[in-house]
């Protein structure tokens, strides 16, 4: 704990207060604790991605992340026979950078999807809320609401996207080891004036479920970081939807590859500093913790919810279908002597393109972000996005390369640097 955030103090404290009531609590308890107590948690008080501090997400990269999924939603409004009332609904919007540049694209849009559209943004934390209505104040004449959960649950049976980048990442993980006796689940506990994970049999049945639907099979010593919030967040969303697409950009992996006897350690990381580490109980609600998902869980929990999976690519092939390389400008070229002003100019367009490249290239952010297109109701999925990049076919569904975690070559979700 860092004795400059008192705030971490207070958390810490009726951290070990829950202990002593109730004993270990399971470290996904701690995590909602960490992440989202309704006063000191490390969302709730807007840290991590306020001017970069800890990670940036595609958001905060380049405007053409925004721009391009515009112009992707803009299709399915034509898609969906072009209604009069287009919903695009943004869960966890952060610090409203994606919102921003995508109504400044759609606002441009011709053809009635600028006046079909209704931008709706869920936010849990007010302190990120303040931020995203500066953010967009006088940016855009686009209709924009902000609608509590269980406001837009009122709202069910609308047609239009929902869309969530790096949102379901920081849902509360249960971590779960394999023993000879079979899995057993890490708690937290309070010992001799520490925090200490400890273990214990698995903390409800659902987790059991989890793991029998999943099919993990867990090696002796093997560590698996169970989301089982999301599936469940996914199987609600599509029923938000009487017809629609459920847009979720994140990192992870199908289970097979997820629970692969390869990966002795799961994926959970914490992010402070744009520093990564393991030391998951220092710092509670000053770090971020986030851990990859499971793809094939949230494709079972959409088709057992009455949806349909219509593909999963890697953000590069779906930005580059999108024609992220329209944007890329021309290249840059050497300024004369004498020419300062050229020379900075220069420089910027550079950083930009560097910058767009980070969100497409393979070994940035193109192939460790997957994106995971979810239909409801009738809808087709002919989608530019889901296309072949170079060809423009449609029908790729393409979950691209492995990208492993930690445990195998400690690659982060997040970008760090
Ligand atoms: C890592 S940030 C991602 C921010 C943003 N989407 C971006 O691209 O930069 C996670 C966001 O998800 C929000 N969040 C977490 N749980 C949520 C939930 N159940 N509903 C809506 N937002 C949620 C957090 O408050 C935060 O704004």
């Amino acid at each position: 704990m860092s004795p400059s955030d008192p705030e971490s103090g207070a958390l810490r404290s009726l951290i070990e207060a829950e202990i002593a009531r109730r004993g270990p609590i399971p470290f996904a308890r701690f995590m909602e604790l960490c992440l989202y107590h309704p006063r000191h948690g490390y969302y709730t008080r807007g840290l991590g991605g306020g001017g970069g501090r800890d990670y940036l997400t595609s958001s905060g990269v380049h405007e053409a992340f925004g721009i391009l999924v515009a112009r992707q939603a803009e299709e399915m409004w034509h898609r969906a026979g072009r209604p009069e009332r287009f919903f695009f609904v943004e869960f966890g919007p952060g610090e409203g950078r994606f919102a921003a540049d995508f109504l400044q694209a759609a606002g441009r849009s011709r053809g009635g999807f600028a006046r079909a559209l209704r931008y709706l943004l869920v936010e849990p934390s007010p302190v990120l809320q303040a931020r995203q209505r500066a953010r967009l104040q006088g940016r855009t004449l686009l209709p924009v609401e902000w609608v509590a959960e269980d406001a837009i649950e009122r709202r069910k049976g609308f047609e239009g996207v929902i869309f969530a980048n790096e949102v379901l990442d920081a849902f509360p993980v249960h971590r779960l080891v394999g023993t000879p006796e079979g899995p057993r689940e890490v708690h937290v506990d309070h010992r001799d004036g520490r925090l200490v994970e400890v273990m214990a049999p698995p903390s409800s049945e659902a987790v059991g479920r989890f793991m029998a639907e999943a099919g993990v099979v867990l090696e002796d010593g093997q560590e698996a970081d169970l989301n089982l919030a999301a599936p469940c967040w996914i199987a609600w969303a599509i029923g938000l939807l009487a017809r629609g697409y459920l847009l979720v950009i994140d990192y992870g992996h199908e289970a097979r590859e997820l629970y692969h006897p390869a990966r002795r350690r799961g994926t959970l990381l914490a992010y402070h500093r744009h520093r990564t580490s393991e030391a998951f109980l220092e710092r509670p609600g000053e770090q971020d913790l986030t851990a990859h998902l499971d793809f094939t869980a949230l494709q079972r929990a959409a088709e057992q919810a009455g949806g349909r999976c219509l593909g999963l690519t890697t953000q590069a092939r779906f930005l580059l279908a999108l024609g992220a390389l329209d944007l890329l400008g021309d290249p840059v070229g050497a300024p004369g002597p004498g020419r300062e002003g050229e020379a900075v100019d220069a420089l910027r367009r550079h950083q930009e393109r560097e910058a767009l490249k980070d969100l497409v290239l393979p070994e940035r952010m193109g192939d460790r972000f997957r994106v995971l297109v979810l239909g409801a109701g009738e809808v087709t999925r002919d989608l530019r996005g889901l296309s072949e990049p170079w060809t423009g076919n449609p029908g790729a569904v393409h979950a691209g390369p492995a990208a492993p975690g930690r445990g195998v070559d400690g690659t982060a979700g997040h970008e760090v640097a």
